[in-house]
This record gives structure tokens, C-alpha cells and sequence, in this order.
């Protein structure tokens, strides 16, 4: 690692303004300090005083870390709470009418719902999952378009204490299948169809395929929320309407207490093998963590009108939709469809009829709009906004030069958030009002959030050297295990090989500047990061290999102009290596079987032929050699080891 160097040199510094600093939450370096001095001084002391003002408890915590087990730690452990109690019921008596959600369809058709009418939502379904039998400790899938349901169902969910693991819309039948089947579901949420972009794709159809393909048997009930209309296929055995499963239930649903440490959810993510893990959640900690970073970093304010663009099927639609807004009070803009539909000014467009303040994407939707309307925003009145935020992948300057111009129009601070589907929420980010920005870099650890920059051996490197990115000391909302597979837990994450299993292992590598400042380098194992989207190369690789046409494939990521990085496979075929009109119609074939089996977002964006692939003589594949070749430079590295030096002039 010790070669890793900085490459870029970023000298743009933008301290807060007075008139943002003097309202905000963290309202100068010195608040900013205080609040990580106090946490440096007392680590657990910090953490109690936050759950204890942010947190309603069902019955109080005396425990605040339980570090005997490491790393399977444990936040509050003797709390009882209930999320979605969190969540809803807090807020009936001071805010009822307040808007919670500002929904707005892929067709511009907009609906306001406030916290009252939210919270019957929740109730009504939350019972009617108890009516099928879903009780505390049970997994339920949610596979549901980016509608006010979505959130409904999750929340109904947290209310029973039943634990949700929803999965991204996109995601093919096959994808949906392993993780019904590894959670152990006895229940699916989804809807007839979704709609995005103006075009409709089937949901209950996928469902019903996924189902099909076996060992799903612990799925008792669909249930099935009616959007398009369009006829589906329907089982009434298992199968039942949403809206035949709320008719006549309370709205009133007593929530299940829970301990602080009951999983809220469970979330599959890529990692360096071919099989996704399910990350799992607590309750307190978890929430804990998307409430403070809300006040700290999104700087909540009463009269927000908070705008996150992610979908509820990834971490960022989980904790800065699902829970922190509403935890918060917040009134909440969610948006059914895509950015380009009708055309690239749909985003402003939204900001504008919503007013929207705050307003949170990934670089990849900055620079694809970048590229299709470049003056766009200007048609648009975008003077609501006062922060904007960054997330999933590092933003390059010129996006951030942008985004801060014409959309924040050098008045709005951008919040580059950096965090993991493991960290549940940010962990490095700028407190807006307190921290000077720099274009690129996601600035400092947030107060209580101890991070570092380590070699192999663990110990912190000098500023301006690269290394292994790492969480020092536990936090509430971190990861508690892989579901099902602890082991694998403890070796991905707190491996022995680096920082001797005593640090958390991001699995980014980054460098400090000689301010101090935290610049991200990119990943550190096989995922790939396409359009914000953690992608295995194991995953897109075992894709490719069960198709009967192929023998082995090797997949690299390549630098993207838009998407960041996008997916290169160098493909070894069971017959001849193909050529022309036969090589092109076979590289369809395997783009669509990857979207099947995995879904679209993993589509290689190109596909090489070779009689081989480059090896070692023990057989290892060079992907070093190939990620050179993916991205038509010349190899100028150590060949020597190769058994078959040759295949690289093929695959060039
Ligand atoms: O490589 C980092 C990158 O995204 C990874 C986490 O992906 P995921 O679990 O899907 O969560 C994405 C949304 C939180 C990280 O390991 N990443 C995320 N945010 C940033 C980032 N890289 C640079 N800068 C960021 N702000």
C-alpha cells in the first residue's frame, strides 16, 4: 500500500459562510471541536448523552458498550425502544399536520402526506401483517417501487418488529431469490409493476419467477400493492392485495418493544466473493446514527424541506428516507422516477415546485446531467436550497465546481458524505457550518466517529501517504454481523492480515492531506463502484460462468466518464473464439444474461473474447494485466510470471 500516492492536487478551500454558520446546528470549528474533544474525553459518556436526548425509550439503558465479545459489539443492550414508535408516534402530539412526505410520481402527479395520516398508514398495514401471522424476529423481503408504500412497509415492519430486508427494484429474479432464500422470508412485499421513465416493469412477476426457482418454501404470504392496474399473475393461496389486507384493520397498532440490539434489517451488499452478505442492523444504534448525522451534517432545520434521491433498495434510501428524516420530523420529498424523464431538468424542476433545502444525490446523476443540460438549471428557481450533499463514490472536482455553481449557486455548502452500507450511516463528512470544503475530499470524521489511515501492521501512516482506511473504535450504528455467517464477518471485516483484527477494515484506501483532510482512493478488494453501485467482479464473473456458453471470464472495472467505473469481462468461450457478426450477437447474449441473472446495473459495458485468459503458472488470473488492457493502455508492468504471455496481444 505504501506506493499509494496522492494524484490529485486540490487547492480550492471553501469556508462556510457567516449567514449559514449562523443557524447552524455545529455553527463553527470550535462547536465542531468541542463536540469531538467531548468524545475523545469520555467515548462512552458522548454516546449516552446522544441516545438519551435523540432516542424515546420504552425502557431506559444503563449499558451504553459492551466491547466482551469483540467485534461483536453491543450498543444500550438493556434499552427497549421501538424504531418506528421513533419514528411516527413522537411526533402526533407537537406536529401532526405537518407534511411527512412529499410524494411526487414518475407521471408528476404529487401527493402530501403528514405524520397523522402516515402514521394510520403504518398502523393499518402493520396489523395486517400480524393478521398473517408476521410476528417479532420474522424476515420479511420488500421489493416495491420508490412510492409512499415502500416506506409504509418498512416502517410497518420496525413497528411489529419483524426484520426487513429490502431489495433494489432492479434486481433480477435470480438476485431476488438468493436473498428471499438466505434471510429465510416468510413474506414478500411488492407491487404489480413499477414505473420509471414513463415505461412500466413487472414486480410481482419477478417475484413469482424467483419463487419458482425453489427453496423459497418459508414464503407464506405476497402481498401485493396495486399500482399500475395492469393484470399480474395471482395465487390466492398465498398471494393477497394490499389493499384487501388493511381493509378493516385499526389504525392503531400497539408497537412490539424491542431490545436495542434487535435487527432492524438486513441489507445485501457486494464483497470480494460471489455471493452477496447480508448486513445486519441493530435497532437504537442504527437509528441513533442516521438521527445525529441528520442534525450534524444535513444540519436539519424545522423548516426543511429535505430531498435524499436514493432508492429505498440501498443503504442511503434506508437511513436518509426511510428512518433519519423521519426520526426527525422532517417534511420529505420522495420521488418515484428518473432524473432524465421527461428530460434533464426533472431534478430542478422538483427542487423548484417543492422548495426543496436540501438536496442529496451521487456524482454519477451530477455528471450524467452535466453532460445532457449543462445550463438547464438555470430555467429553474432553485433559490430554496441551502446545502446540497454527495454520496457513493468520490466526486471529482469538476462535478463538485458545478453542482456547486449552478445548483447551489455558490451559496449552498456540499456535504461529501462518506459512508458504507456497513456503517449504516456518515462517518466522514463536513460539518457545514464549522468546516472549510474542499472539492474532492469528504473532510473530517463526524464527532464520536474515530477514524484512520493505516498501514499493513495498523499503524497510522504520515499525511499524504495512501493506506488502508479504518474505524478505530466501535460505533452505535455500525454493522453487528453477516446474517447467518459470522465468521465471514470477522474475516471481512476485522481481518488478522491487516491492523491485526483490531480495527474495523472499510476496504477503501485514502490519504490525509497535510490539513488533515480525508481524500477516498477507491476500493481496496474486487468491487467495483458503477454509478454509486457496489458491484463484485466474483458476482458478475459466476454470472458469466453459468452461462452454457462459456468456460471461464475474468471482470475488471474501467474508468467511466459518467458512471465512475464501468464493467470490462474478458470471456473464454466453450466454443471458438467468435468473430465479426457471430461475436456480436453472442456479446448481446451475455449482456442480457447478466441482467438477468444479477440484474441491469451489472451489464458489462464491453465483452473480449480470448482462447484464454492471462495466468500465473499457478493459474491465478492477472487482473492487474487486464484492468491495463481494459483500459487500452500499454503493459508496462512484470510479465515474467505469466504462463502465457502471449494472450495479451489477443485480448488487446
Ligand atoms: O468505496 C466507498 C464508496 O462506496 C462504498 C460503499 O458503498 P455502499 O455500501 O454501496 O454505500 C454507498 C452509500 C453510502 C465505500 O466503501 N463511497 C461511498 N461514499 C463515498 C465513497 N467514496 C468516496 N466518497 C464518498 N463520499
Amino acid at each position: 500500500m505504501s506506493d499509494i500516492e496522492s494524484v490529485l492536487n486540490e487547492t480550492r478551500v471553501f469556508p462556510p459562510s457567516t449567514e449559514f454558520a449562523s443557524h447552524a446546528n455545529v455553527p463553527s470549528l470550535s462547536a465542531y471541536q468541542e463536540l469531538c474533544r467531548q468524545a475523545q474525553t469520555d467515548y462512552t459518556g458522548f454516546w449516552k448523552k446522544q441516545a438519551d436526548e435523540h432516542i424515546l425509550w420504552h425502557k431506559p439503558f444503563t449499558n451504553v458498550l459492551d466491547e466482551t465479545t469483540p467485534p461483536f459489539f453491543k450498543w444500550f443492550d438493556d434499552g427497549e425502544l421501538n424504531v418506528s414508535f421513533n419514528c411516527l408516534d413522537r411526533h402526533l402530539a407537537t406536529q401532526p399536520d405537518k407534511a411527512a412526505i412529499i410524494f411526487e410520481a414518475d407521471d408528476g402527479a404529487v401527493i402530501h402526506l403528514n405524520y397523522r395520516d402516515l402514521h394510520t398508514q403504518v398502523c393499518q398495514f402493520a396489523n395486517g401483517l400480524r393478521s398473517r401471522g408476521i410476528k417479532k424476529g420474522d424476515c420479511v423481503v420488500i421489493y416495491m417501487p420508490m412510492r409512499i408504500e415502500a416506506v409504509v412497509a418498512m416502517q410497518a415492519c420496525a413497528r411489529i418488529g419483524a426484520i426487513h430486508s429490502v431489495v433494489f427494484g432492479g434486481f433480477s429474479a435470480k438476485s431476488l431469490h438468493e436473498r428471499i432464500v438466505d434471510a429465510g422470508a416468510v413474506a414478500v412485499i411488492t407491487a404489480d409493476e413499477q414505473t420509471r421513465g414513463g415505461k412500466n416493469n413487472p414486480l410481482k412477476a419477478t417475484v413469482d419467477s424467483a419463487i419458482a426457482l425453489g427453496g423459497a418454501d418459508s414464503v407464506k404470504s405476497v402481498i401485493v400493492y396495486q399500482h399500475s392496474g395492469n393484470k399480474v399473475p395471482f395465487d390466492a393461496t398465498k398471494d393477497i392485495w394490499w389493499h384487501t389486507l388493511i381493509t378493516g384493520q385499526l389504525s392503531e397498532c400497539e408497537p412490539e418493544w424491542v431490545n436495542a440490539e434487535h435487527p432492524l434489517f438486513t441489507l445485501y451488499t457486494s464483497g470480494s466473493t460471489g455471493k452477496p452478505k447480508g448486513v445486519q442492523h441493530s435497532s437504537a444504534g442504527y437509528l441513533l446514527g442516521t438521527m445525529v448525522s441528520m442534525k450534524w451534517i444535513f444540519d436539519y432545520q424545522a423548516n426543511d424541506v429535505f430531498w435524499c434521491t436514493a432508492d429505498v433498495g440501498w443503504i442511503t434510501g434506508h437511513s436518509y428516507v426511510a428512518y433519519g428524516p423521519l426520526a426527525m420530523g422532517a417534511t420529505q420529498v420522495i420521488f418515484e422516477g428518473v432524473p432524465t424523464y421527461p428530460d434533464a431538468g426533472r431534478f430542478w424542476k422538483i427542487i423548484q415546485d417543492h422548495k426543496v433545502t436540501t438536496f442529496y444525490t451521487a456524482p454519477t446523476a451530477i455528471r450524467s446531467l452535466i453532460k445532457l443540460g449543462p445550463d438547464l438549471p438555470e430555467q429553474y428557481d432553485l433559490s430554496s436550497l441551502r446545502l446540497l450533499g454527495s454520496v457513493g463514490e468520490p466526486i471529482n472536482p469538476e462535478a463538485w465546481m458545478w453542482y456547486y455553481q449552478k445548483i447551489g449557486q455558490s451559496r449552498c455548502p456540499i456535504v461529501d458524505t462518506w459512508w458504507q452500507t456497513e456503517t449504516g450511516s456518515h462517518m466522514i463528512a463536513p460539518t457545514p457550518g464549522a468546516v472549510a470544503l474542499k472539492p474532492g475530499s469528504c473532510t473530517f470524521p463526524l464527532p464520536g466517529i474515530e477514524m484512520a489511515v493505516v498501514d499493513e501492521a495498523g499503524d497510522e501512516v504520515d499525511n499524504g501517504k495512501g493506506g488502508f482506511l479504518v474505524i478505530k473504535r466501535p460505533f452505535p450504528s455500525q454493522i453487528r454481523t453477516l446474517w447467518g455467517d459470522p465468521e465471514r464477518f470477522k474475516k471481512a471485516y476485522f481481518p488478522e492480515e491487516i491492523g491485526r483484527g483490531k480495527y474495523y477494515l472499510a476496504g477503501d484506501s485514502a490519504y490525509r492531506d497535510n490539513d488533515g483532510y480525508f481524500w477516498i482512493m477507491g476500493r481496496i478488494d474486487d468491487v467495483l463502484n458503477v454509478s454509486g453501485h457496489r458491484l463484485g467482479t466474483m458476482e458478475i464473473e459466476s454470472a458469466l460462468v453459468a452461462s452454457p456458453l462459456v468456460a471461464e471470464a475474468a471482470v475488471v472495472g474501467r474508468p467511466h466518464e459518467i458512471k465512475g467505473e464501468s464493467v470490462v469481462a474478458f470471456v473464454v468461450l466453450k466454443n471458438d473464439r467468435p468473430e465479426g457478426e457471430e461475436a456480436i450477437k453472442i456479446i448481446n447474449e451475455l449482456r442480457n444474461w447478466v441482467a438477468k441473472e444479477i440484474g441491469p446495473i451489472a451489464k458489462p459495458e464491453e465483452i473480449r473474447f480470448g482462447d484464454n485468459l492471462p495466468k500465473t503458472r499457478s493459474g491465478k488470473i492477472m487482473r492487474r494485466l487486464l484492468r491495463t488492457l481494459a483500459k487500452g493502455e500499454t503493459i508496462t508492468q512484470d510479465t515474467s510470471t505469466l504462463e502465457n504471455p502471449a494472450i495479451l496481444e489477443q485480448l488487446k
